[in-house]
This record gives C-alpha cells, sequence and structure tokens, in this order.
C-alpha cells in the first residue's frame, strides 16, 4: 500500500505495542441519543487526549469535536435505520469516500450483517468501500455487527463474519470478544479489534474483557459504553490504556483506575450525569 495508506493506519496504532485504544461514540447513528452520550461534545472532549482514535459519524465529527483536535478520526459511512425497526441490517453507504477525505479522516467503517436479512447489501458495500479506499489510500475497517441478537457473539459466527471480511478487503475488523476468541483471530489475517458491547456490571468486567482480548490475539479495542457510561470515564480509558499499551494485568488495570478516580477530570460532567 502507498505511504498515504500506510500513514494513516501508523497513526492509530501504537509502534510500540502494535495496538490501539478507539473511543467508540457512533452510537447515535441509529440508537439515538443514548444514555451519557447525548451531549456528545460534554462527553468527548475530555477523553479525547486519551483515545487512539475517535470513531464517529460526520454530524458528530462536525458539530461536536474541534477541528483543532489532532486524534485520528475513524469515519462511520453506514446507516439508514434505527432501532426503531426490527431489522437493523438495512443499511446503505451514507457518506461518501469525498467527503471522508475532505474531513482528512484516518479510516472508513462500516457494520456488516453476516446472517441478516441484508447480508449481500453490506457485504457488497464493504467490497465497494475497500476497491474505492484502496484508490485513494484509505483504510476500511468492517464492524461485524449483530444487530439485537447479542447471542450471536459466539466464536462460530464472529469467526465467519470476520473471515468474510477480511476476505473482501477490510483492513482491520472490529468485533466483539467471545468465548474461544482465539479461533476468531487464527482464521482473521487483518488486525481486530473488539467492542464492549452493552455496559457490563463492573468496571473490572471490562478491564477482564479487554485484557482476555489481548491475551487472545487483538490488536486493541473499539469501546463505548463501558468507557463512557462508567462514572470515571477518564480514568476508564486510562485504565483500559495500560492493559492494551502496557501490558497490565487486571489488578494493575484496577491500581490506574482507582489511582485516576481521584483527579477531578476522571469524573462524569454533571450535564450527562
Ligand atoms: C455502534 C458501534 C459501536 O461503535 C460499537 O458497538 C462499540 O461500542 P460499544 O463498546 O459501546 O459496544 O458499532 O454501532
Amino acid at each position: 500500500m502507498d505511504w498515504g495508506f500506510q500513514n494513516r493506519l501508523h497513526r492509530m496504532f501504537s509502534p510500540v505495542s502494535s495496538n490501539t485504544v478507539m473511543l467508540a461514540v457512533d452510537h447515535g447513528y441509529f440508537m439515538g441519543p443514548t444514555h451519557r452520550l447525548e451531549d456528545a461534545r460534554a462527553t468527548i472532549a475530555p477523553l479525547v487526549p486519551h483515545a487512539d482514535a475517535l470513531a464517529l459519524t460526520r454530524g458528530i465529527l462536525r458539530r461536536c469535536v474541534d477541528a483543532s483536535v489532532t486524534t485520528p478520526i475513524v469515519l462511520r459511512v453506514s446507516g439508514g435505520t434505527t432501532i426503531l425497526q426490527d431489522d437493523l441490517s438495512h443499511e446503505a453507504i451514507t457518506t461518501s469516500m469525498r467527503e471522508a477525505v475532505r474531513l482528512n479522516v484516518s479510516a472508513v467503517a462500516l457494520s456488516v450483517f453476516v446472517g441478516a436479512p441484508h447480508e449481500h447489501d453490506s457485504l457488497t458495500h464493504l467490497s465497494q468501500l475497500v476497491d474505492e479506499g484502496e484508490e485513494i489510500g484509505m483504510p476500511v475497517v468492517s464492524i461485524t455487527a449483530v444487530g439485537k441478537e447479542l447471542e450471536k457473539r459466539d466464536a462460530r459466527y464472529l469467526a465467519l463474519a470476520c473471515r468474510v471480511s477480511a476476505e473482501l478487503g477490510a483492513h482491520i475488523v472490529k468485533t466483539y470478544y467471545c468465548e474461544g476468541f482465539d479461533k476468531v483471530v487464527d482464521g482473521c489475517p487483518v488486525p481486530l479489534v473488539v467492542a464492549g458491547g452493552p455496559k457490563l456490571d463492573t468496571d473490572r468486567a471490562a478491564l477482564e474483557l479487554a485484557r482476555n482480548a489481548i491475551d487472545q490475539g487483538a490488536h486493541g479495542i473499539d469501546m463505548g459504553r463501558n468507557i463512557w457510561q462508567s462514572d470515571h470515564p477518564v480514568a476508564m480509558l486510562k485504565a483500559l490504556r495500560s492493559i492494551v499499551h502496557e501490558k497490565a494485568t487486571v489488578r494493575e488495570a484496577l491500581d490506574v483506575l482507582a489511582t485516576e478516580k481521584a483527579h477531578p477530570s476522571a469524573r462524569v460532567p454533571a450535564a450527562t450525569a
């Protein structure tokens, strides 16, 4: 791949750990004003300095993130349905590659819905984005969406969705951690990053998820709700960084969390508490 493509990738992944901590704040594109992301600007601002990349839509990027921010952007370019529909897989490409370049983003991302009614459309959209992205040097992230069927987060299903994404040319695949995750990694020849899914009962559970995913071969996380729905989002993000980049154990990450909780910047902004 050309210099521009490589440079975009290198901006997101640490040269030391080879991993990345992406902050996902794209939920509103089909979920609306998600809890603690209602005021996206207030949620995002304190977290941006501690993220290796920010995953969001063009609307939130333009309205809620200052153009002075230098954090790499992963631009969601698929959408077109909402949680009011039973079938969440009916997505189209909603943002052009030209727009992605104009916004100076580091990658574009779309959801693929393997096994869903619009599987074919989402997979051919991925192929189309890869063609366009490779022409201009833009990495493409395939998000293996499970829609409302959270039980789809098992190794056989995710291994299929991740492998198909890689076969169609995705440069990075975002998926879920699951039992037997090493099998998902083994079958996917491009870097995997894991989402957190709905908020877990404890911060420890989210840290364990990240630790297990990295141990089994993930190249990082692309996490949202378990960070910004935490009572201490900045502290949580820093604790996750210690796992992803510094090989911290869950115990050590919990120590980071406890230390960082003492900082005023670690607390949830009053407007979103
Ligand atoms: C929304 C997404 C999210 O970016 C992804 O699910 C990661 O966020 P979370 O950790 O909250 O699951 O793709 O469609």
